[in-house]
């Protein structure tokens, strides 16, 4: 069972974790409170929210964005939840802005041993280039992240070989 993660030890590994507090007016909450939304909403999403990572995206030279809807009826979410599960490293930042819904971030040191972080609205993280991780979603299967890219090709998932049981799913 990995360790519940101190902000420290995930700190160690170089993932940058910050709370930046989310104070959406009542149009763009209620939107975030849905579970589903069309291409048009998530723009409106990205509008609203983005310009609270203007820092990141210079500091970076992140300069795309979008915002990633995942809910219990998204199609292949087995299979995408799957895949998340698998360790693995991306040859840039992934980085998320979590606005809505829950997840579970796990990242592993050198020694192998994983750490794994509850993400939840509010907290944005940046996971390093060649960082080996893996996500999945709590009991509720929902999340709401925006998402920044450098190079949307770089940040294809590299498997590593390591084995893992799945990650426990919290509630
Ligand atoms: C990904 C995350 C979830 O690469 O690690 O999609
Ligand atoms: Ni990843």
């Amino acid at each position: 069972m990995p360790e519940r993660t101190l902000r420290a030890s995930v700190t160690a590994l170089g993932v940058d974790w910050q709370q930046r507090p989310l104070r959406p007016e009542p149009g763009l909450a209620a939107l975030l409170a849905q579970p589903a939304l069309s291409e048009g909403d998530k723009a409106t999403v990205v509008q609203a929210l983005g310009a609270e990572l203007v820092d990141v995206c210079l500091a970076h030279g992140y300069h795309s964005m979008d915002l990633v809807v995942l809910h219990p009826d998204t199609p292949g979410l087995d299979e995408a939840l799957a895949r998340f599960d698998l360790p693995h490293t991306h040859a840039d930042d992934e980085v998320r802005y979590i606005v809505d819904g829950a997840g579970l971030f796990g990242f592993f040191d050198a020694e192998g041993r994983e750490h794994s972080m509850r993400v939840g609205p509010g907290d944005y993280l940046r996971v390093p280039a060649g960082a080996e991780h893996r996500f999945t979603l709590t009991s509720a299967r929902r999340i709401k992240a925006l998402r920044l890219f450098s190079d949307t090709a770089g940040w294809v998932a590299q498997y590593t070989a390591r084995v893992a049981d799945p990650m426990e799913v919290l509630e």
